[in-house]
């Protein structure tokens, strides 16, 4: 096995535990406290100075996060900015990239599908008066088949990169590729792809994307999310967008009474609606310094091997089906098993954290920069204990 990815000691993990969970919530990098409690103190000092005298100043604070977020995305620095929630950031894009007109009046969504992103697609196509119907859903097997036959009923396709419940990574070029030949927009949920494999959005002609930071960017619960607008549009002022004075051009900000219009700033900052969160956005940074340090690929091929390893190691176990896909490509860092029996005591008695979804799906993931052999070992032995 390749070396150990040295930023391991850089996390606070739950003691005597072995935390499989950073598809749900990463762990903490222990440089996030510091970075939260500098902002308090900023605060505690400055009071509201410190929008523009704190070392680093909360006016500016969410352009920190501005480059490395895009170099994990594969983004323009432009193209990426961290705002909102998962859900509300896809709100905000559907807003401006749903536009049915005529025949093309679908949304085209890849199952199984995370509820969230279900009701956020239903609830957009009754707001422009659309029933459930035009809500085309299918495995993602059949992605390619429906765009062929249907495709020039559909407005929008919106894929999870990474599947919540199997762990399959999706071919993003083919697929984008797919959808912009039949001239549908083409828009992904990132939010079990970002920080878990390699990801080039604007090398694969990505339309807009969004992500969680609470998973594999280990930023905290409820964590502050991620957008994505690829330059065609963003570098387009005029695109139809939900506005709010943090989207505005910063030069007419503050103009307040003065400036009566919205003005968009160019890129992706051109969708904030909100001032930043400042205490949610000190963890991010802690998060991707780490990121930067390991970088993309190496975790990636650290998370092959990870799980590579345990993926052998459980190989032939009774009552334990593997529902990720087998070829390493095809799939992240999460091991997604069936299992026909109640894993939990084991787990517990090993002191192994992961999650369980009844009645059957177990759901495990390697992320490479803080879990290694004895965390595979562990589950492994778990789960050998169950039968
Ligand atoms: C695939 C997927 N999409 C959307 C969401 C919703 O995210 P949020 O609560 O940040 O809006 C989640 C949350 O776990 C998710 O796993």
């Amino acid at each position: 096995m390749a070396d150990t990815i040295d930023t391991a000691g850089e996390f606070f993990l739950p003691p005597g535990k072995h935390y499989l969970c950073g598809h749900s919530l990463g762990a903490q990098p222990r440089r996030a406290r510091e970075l939260v409690l500098a902002e308090l103190d900023s605060w505690a000092r400055e009071g509201v100075d410190g929008h523009f005298k704190a070392d680093a100043p909360w006016y500016s604070y969410h352009e920190l996060v501005r480059e490395p977020l895009a170099r994990l995305v594969g983004a323009r620095p432009s193209e990426a900015v961290a705002m909102n929630g998962l859900t509300v950031n896809l709100h905000l894009l559907l807003a401006s990239f749903f536009r049915p007109a005529r025949r093309r009046t679908r949304i085209l969504i890849d199952e199984p599908t995370f509820p969230s992103d279900r009701y956020a697609v239903l609830t957009h196509l009754a707001h422009r008066g659309l029933g459930p119907e035009h809500l085309l859903s299918v495995p993602a097997s059949d992605l390619e088949a429906t765009l062929t036959n249907r495709g020039d009923e559909v407005a929008v396709v919106l894929l999870s990169a990474v599947n919540f419940l199997t762990g399959e990574v999706l071919d993003i070029k083919r697929l984008a590729d797919a959808a912009h030949r039949q001239g549908c927009l083409f828009g992904l949920d990132l939010a079990h792809a970002a920080g878990n494999i390699p990801l080039a959005l604007h090398d694969d002609g990505v339309d807009f994307a969004v992500w969680c930071s609470y998973k594999y960017l280990n930023s905290g619960p409820g964590a502050v999310a991620g957008a994505f607008v690829h330059s065609r549009h963003g570098d387009d002022v005029s695109v139809p967008r939900l506005g709010g004075w943090w989207g505005n051009d910063p030069a007419t900000r503050f103009r307040m009474h003065l400036e009566a219009d919205f003005r968009p700033v160019r890129g992706a900052d051109g969708w904030q609606l909100s001032n930043p969160p400042i205490l949610s956005l000190a963890p991010l940074r802690a998060s991707l310094e780490l990121f930067d340090r390991a970088t993309m690929p190496a975790l990636r091929a650290r998370s092959l091997e990870l799980t590579s390893a345990f993926l052998s190691r459980i190989e032939g176990a009774r009552g334990v089906e593997v529902v990720s896909p087998r070829e390493p490509e095809r799939r992240g860092n999460m091991a997604c098993l069936r299992v026909s029996f109640d894993p939990r005591p084991a787990l517990e008695r090993e002191g192994v954290v992961c999650d369980f979804r009844e009645p059957d799906i177990l759901r495990a993931s390697f992320c490479p920069l803080y879990n290694g052999e004895a965390d595979v070992e562990a589950l492994a032995r778990a789960l050998a204990r169950s039968t």
